[in-house]
């Protein structure tokens, strides 16, 4: 019989595979932080804050500890001194721990936690708590003039001379724009299981990043951080909402300590509008200067957000201005306002997607002011370098973004006049926007284990919120070792397992792939030692060169029916295992090359004449994101940020009360968010560009790239079927009567 000569399989990565753990979400064999099983189990329930600022004057907790099962209830007054977590901007440091002082610095600061036998008594007994506050009246505008502003909380960005070029430009515009509070929202509201083992903490928790949530835990509670083990294995989105350890991991933490027993404590939907964080609201000032053909001469940004009383987060509001088009004059500023708020932190594109309104707003203002198609603008201000650094590109598809999404769109047919298309009673009108996110990547490790059945192990810490990183790293080992994809598993979200950075800031598949990659290549090479030397195999002499693998074997290039299976090799040399535990880090890319992601959103909206009425018909996404691992993952990555566009654009606006710094929409009644009915047929495009100058995999990053530019490119589209400018989100039917 004559065997067939292995070939390399076809790669995987690149290909649209199904998610590799898909099945076990769907079937509901995945378990989420909240549902973990143990036994005594006790259930917390979180009080907050009445009043957004001031103190506690007493607080009444007896009549709750009366109540029926209760087992603890903690205050400031009874609750573990605790250290704060050094500020730290990078891991996403968290914010101070919860029930250290009488002190309230805003509506919903967690002020006592109740302990139960179950949920339900937990829940009745925390309406037993009655406060008697000292109250002050709150810092809550933007404006307040009493309130603190912080001018250096973000690099700003000076070229040139703004001002007087501004004032030279034979064309400009200046507008104010403004972005609303808003919420991540995932789908599974935040949980924490912690239970003890004498002075060793583990938590099952809903974390973008299990090392970081381990470290900072560890530093709070004064322990070991050998001490804390801290899983996540599945999470039910989260956005960001994940990305720093908030207090109610806290709480759990010390109210398990406390009883003596496991404790589950999951938010309520409405406490999550003050616990987890939030898109910060932004009032954003732009001017831009050009000449009569369209070349920018001078750009200001400006851009003010809040921050809250005892935190630092800060996000990069202003950043992509400074690089996505070229402007010889430009100066950013991003200020911050500290106010009575809860703690905010980064949402999906944190910085670019509320800045990135603001500025492509402008761009088509200018391109009507100038008579000048906006696609056509933005081309003209393209730049081949970085524009403050004068550096090459590691790569930058932009103008092809344009170019490819042009054509597919039909953007050549679009009338240059606002309110020039009409289709019955609706108004149509086509947008469109740049996207730009930064590129970024941690150092990262990985486990790589080969099984004597053929089948490996990949684990690392990595959480995976959605996209699909499990299926991507397993993708990669696949094609590294030439084992096929099925035979591989991929165990995330431990913090015993080695170290990945968090998942945020589209960085995980560069920094996880990376060490994925590298381990395997390590694993690949332990293997081939084995059989170097070992006259018995038919691979002996071979070196890494001179070898190929595909379908489970590693085979001669020159002849390959000369070949062997990793299970016969770790068979003869009696072993169970291979394993390598291997690292990837950047290097100096960053410094040499300007980098990013980049992209463009093309919309059409139908507006209804006489109700205002705004229906989104159409989305284009042309994204350059590197090499694209699975194409069938990084869209669903991309029509999931749109769909959050969408509802930025349209939809989504969390509302305080001004007086008293309640959040008066805390639940999916009062907080929009697109549904079905809301989504037209998005269309993805990938402009493949792999960018070997930033690692191995010339792979980026698509998550936040998702969203960047789908809500000014729907406030665009609005303008071009309505001749209506609208500048503050989200934008609702009243602004267009
Ligand atoms: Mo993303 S906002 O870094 O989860």
């Amino acid at each position: 019989m004559t065997q067939s000569a292995p070939q390399t399989s076809s790669p995987s990565v690149g290909q649209p595979v199904d998610r590799v753990d898909g099945l076990l979400k769907v079937t509901g064999q995945a378990r989420y932080p909240a549902e973990f099983p143990f036994e005594r189990m006790a259930h917390a329930v979180i009080v907050q804050s009445t009043i957004a600022r001031g103190s506690i004057k007493t607080v009444e907790t007896a009549a709750a500890e009366a109540a029926p099962g209760v087992l603890a209830v903690l205050t400031h007054l009874n609750a573990p001194r605790l250290h704060s977590s050094p500020p730290s901007f990078v891991v996403g440091s968290a914010p101070p721990p919860p029930l250290q002082a009488q002190h309230i610095s805003y509506h919903g600061q967690h002020i006592a936690v109740v302990v139960a036998e179950t949920l339900e008594q937990a829940t009745f007994a925390a309406t037993l708590i009655t406060v008697d506050y000292q109250e002050e009246t709150p810092l809550l505008r933007l404006d307040d003039p009493h309130a603190q502003v912080l001018d250096n909380a973000f690099p700003d960005v000076v070229r040139g001379e703004p001002e007087a070029a501004l004032a030279r430009a034979p064309v400009r515009v200046e507008a104010t724009y403004t972005t609303p509070t808003q919420h991540h929202n995932p789908l599974a509201p935040a949980a924490t299981i912690a239970s003890w083992d004498g002075e060793t903490l583990t938590l099952h928790d809903s974390t973008q990043g299990v090392y970081n949530t381990r470290a900072q835990l560890a530093m709070m509670l004064g322990l070991e951080i050998t001490h804390v083990r801290v899983l996540a294995p599945f999470i039910g989105g989260a956005f960001g909402s994940g990305l720093r350890p908030w207090p109610h991991v806290v709480l759990a933490a010390i109210s398990a300590r406390q009883v003596g027993r496991p404790v589950k404590l999951v938010l309520t939907r409405e406490q999550m509008y003050t616990t987890t964080g939030y898109r910060p609201r932004s009032v954003q000032r732009v001017a831009l200067g050009a000449t009569r053909k369209g070349q920018l001469l001078a750009t200001i940004h400006e851009g003010t957000e809040p921050v809250a009383m005892n935190d630092d987060f800060r996000e990069g509001l202003t950043r992509a201005t400074a690089l996505l088009y070229a402007s010889p004059h430009l100066r950013t500023a991003y200020r911050q306002v500290r106010l009575n708020v809860a703690v905010p932190t980064w949402m999906r594109g944190p910085g670019e997607s509320t800045g990135l309104f603001a500025l492509e707003s402008a761009l088509d203002e200018l391109a009507y002011a100038l008579d000048i198609d906006p696609l056509e603008l933005r081309l003209r201000n393209d730049t081949p370098v970085h524009p403050q650094s004068g550096q090459p590109w590691s790569s930058r598809k932009l103008r092809e973004c344009f170019e490819l999404g042009a054509q597919a769109f039909g953007w050549e047919r679009r009338p240059r006049a606002p309110r020039s298309l009409r289709d019955g009673h609706e108004l149509i009108g086509w947008g469109v926007s740049g996207s730009y996110y930064p590129y970024n990547r941690q150092p990262a490790e990985a486990r790589v284990r080969l099984l004597a059945d053929g089948s490996v192990l990949i684990q690392t810490s990595a959480t995976d919120i959605g996209p699909g990183t499990a299926t991507i790293l397993a993708q990669i080992a696949s094609d590294a070792l030439g084992l096929p994809l099925a035979r591989i598993r991929c165990e995330l979200g431990d913090s015993n397992s080695p170290v990945s950075p968090n998942q945020g800031g589209s960085m995980l598949a560069a920094s996880a792939g990376s060490a994925v990659h590298a381990t395997a290549a390590t694993l690949l090479e332990q293997t081939l030692a084995l059989v170097q030397e070992d006259e018995y195999s038919p691979l002996c002499g071979a070196s890494r060169k001179m070898i190929l693998t595909g379908d489970g074997y590693i085979a001669l290039k020159s002849d390959p029916t000369r070949r062997e299976s990793y299970t016969a090799i770790l068979q003869r040399h009696g072993l169970d295992l291979l394993e390598s535990t291997g690292r990837a880090a950047p290097g100096d890319e960053a410094q040499r090359f300007g980098t990013g992601i980049f992209g463009a959103k093309f919309v059409e909206v139908r507006v209804d004449a006489e109700l205002g009425r705004i229906r989104v018909s159409r989305v284009l996404s042309v994204i350059a994101a590197g090499r694209i691992l699975n194409p069938k993952t990084a869209r669903s990555q991309v029509i999931g940020g749109t769909v959050g566009g969408i509802g930025m654009a349209l939809l989504e606006q969390t509302r305080m009360d001004e007086t008293t710094g309640r959040i008066v929409n805390a639940n999916f009644a009062d907080y929009a968010i697109p549904v079905h009915a809301d989504i037209p047929p998005l269309e993805v495009l990938f402009v493949e560009e792999p960018d070997l100058e930033l690692n191995p995999l010339g792979v980026k990053g698509v998550g936040e790239v998702a969203i960047v530019g789908i809500a000014p490119a729907i406030a665009n589209a609005i303008y071009h079927a309505t001749g209506r400018r609208v500048r503050d989100l989200p934008i609702t039917m009243d602004n267009l009567l």
